[in-house]
């Protein structure tokens, strides 16, 4: 990827995470691209604007009324950049762009800017939480906006939450969907599961797992910002869904599968990323309660979803994940055999950096022609990349070999 010479607005605000921002405009010029720093009052407070100026090589805007190069430097400023990203972004700028309000650079900038933004939000927790803050959030996100993070972890306060800046890591990412866009998957008609199912025990207690529901939106995000239309089936998930999917709720294993055969007819590629429950309850209709007896519950095997899709759909592009605690290649192997998958993404759920919950995964690929491809330990949203690159290598060979088996003379599909 080749950032010479891009240019990239980077808009500063108030926030205690200002620091990273220093850090996020040198890396970016060290790319090769060109930065211009815009400045809220707040931001001007927390960090000089010499600072911004020393790092970007340019003179940061900091007051649209001061006499500068140019009459109108809003607007000279949203005709320069090939892409702009608020980092950090208060609470504050975050409901001023969601009102459309415009009386600072960032905020003149944001109304004068007609693509997607890209935001980093960066404050406590409480603020974060604040019923107004995910109003702003959820309007932003309607209108096309790219949310990067926050994410958990140590806060100024001292206390840890939700709120802390996203990674200088994450937010290069989300410029590089920018400035450098895919649209290899366009046309494709894909589902995602994710996240964790429930099942019932009594109408207080469930039965589920850790899954968090990080992969499968890395997953579903990737195809979708790949110009692929996406479908995510969601369980219980720790995150809300990429902006652009559609959305179809989950709870249970039977659900998650009512759901994936009301589409089977739809799409070309399904991706099951899930935690299904591989058993359910005979749920009893009242609370269970306390004895001093040992109890014995009867668990149900649930469907097997990978299963009943390929009894429906030879021709699809079935990928499994398989979340395992033993030697993961080997019953993956097995389970790539039994539901007939084309692809099987295999990992280790044991290590801490790997599997449920995790930014990163540590994951090997087994494709149906025996070809096995082990990946270092990489971010979820870098394993959801090369796992689209692999499905789109092998889209071709495997639709000539589809239609062959079921005599179809359409090349069409996906
Ligand atoms: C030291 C300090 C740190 C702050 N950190 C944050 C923060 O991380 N996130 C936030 O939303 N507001 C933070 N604030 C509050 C904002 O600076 C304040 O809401 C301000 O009006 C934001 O204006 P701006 O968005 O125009 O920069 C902080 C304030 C101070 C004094």
């Amino acid at each position: 990827m080749d950032w010479t010479d891009k240019k990239i607005l980077v808009g500063v605000t108030g926030s205690i995470a200002i620091f990273k921002a220093c850090e996020l405009v040198s890396q970016i010029r060290q790319k090769g691209a060109q930065v211009w720093v815009l400045a809220t009052r707040g931001a001007c407070q927390l960090v000089s604007p010499l600072t911004f100026r020393a790092l970007s090589a340019r003179e940061p805007l900091i007051d649209l009324f001061a006499h500068g190069p140019s009459p109108l430097p809003h607007i000279t400023a949203a005709d320069w950049g090939d892409a702009f990203v608020i980092a950090p972004a208060t609470g504050h700028i975050i409901a001023k762009l969601a009102a459309g309000l415009a009386d600072d650079p960032v905020s003149t900038v944001a109304l004068s800017w007609n693509r997607p933004i890209i935001l980093a939000p960066a404050m406590e927790t409480k603020m974060w939480d604040h019923p107004a803050t995910q109003e702003n959030v959820q309007k932003l996100k309607q209108r096309g906006a790219i949310i990067v993070g926050p994410e958990e972890g140590w806060l100024a306060s001292g206390k840890k939450g939700t709120g802390r800046m996203a990674s200088l890591e994450r937010i290069l990412d989300a410029l590089k969907t920018i400035l450098f866009p895919r649209r290899d998957l366009e046309g494709w008609k894909v589902v995602v599961t994710a996240g964790a199912t429930r099942e019932p025990m009594d109408p207080i207690r469930f039965l589920s797992n850790r899954s968090s529901g990080k992969m499968g939106c890395a997953v579903a995000e990737v195809a979708h910002q790949r110009g692929a239309q996406v479908i995510l089936v969601a369980g219980h998930m720790d995150r809300d869904p990429p902006t652009g999917v559609s959305l179809r709720k989950a709870e249970t294993a039977q659900q998650m599968l009512s759901q994936v055969l009301s589409l089977t007819d739809w799409f070309d590629v399904l991706i099951a990323t899930a935690a299904v429950s591989d058993f359910t309850f005979e749920p009893a209709t009242g609370k269970i309660t306390r004895t001093s007896a040992p109890m014995t519950v009867t668990l149900y095997p649930t469907a097997d979803i990978l299963k009943e899709v390929r009894k429906r759909r030879p021709d699809a592009f079935l990928v499994g994940f398989a979340a395992e605690t033993g030697d993961p290649i080997q019953r993956a192997r097995q389970k790539l055999q039994e539901k007939g998958l084309d692809l099987i993404v295999a990992n280790d759920v044991t290590r801490p950096d790997s599997g449920f919950g995790t930014e990163t995964n540590l994951c090997h690929f087994l494709f149906s022609d025996g070809t096995l491809e082990s990946l270092p330990l990489l971010r979820k949203r870098e394993v959801a990349e090369i796992l689209w690159d692999r499905i789109a290598q092998r889209r071709h060979h495997h639709f000539c070999a589809s239609q062959e088996k079921t005599g179809a003379s359409s090349t069409e599909s996906l």
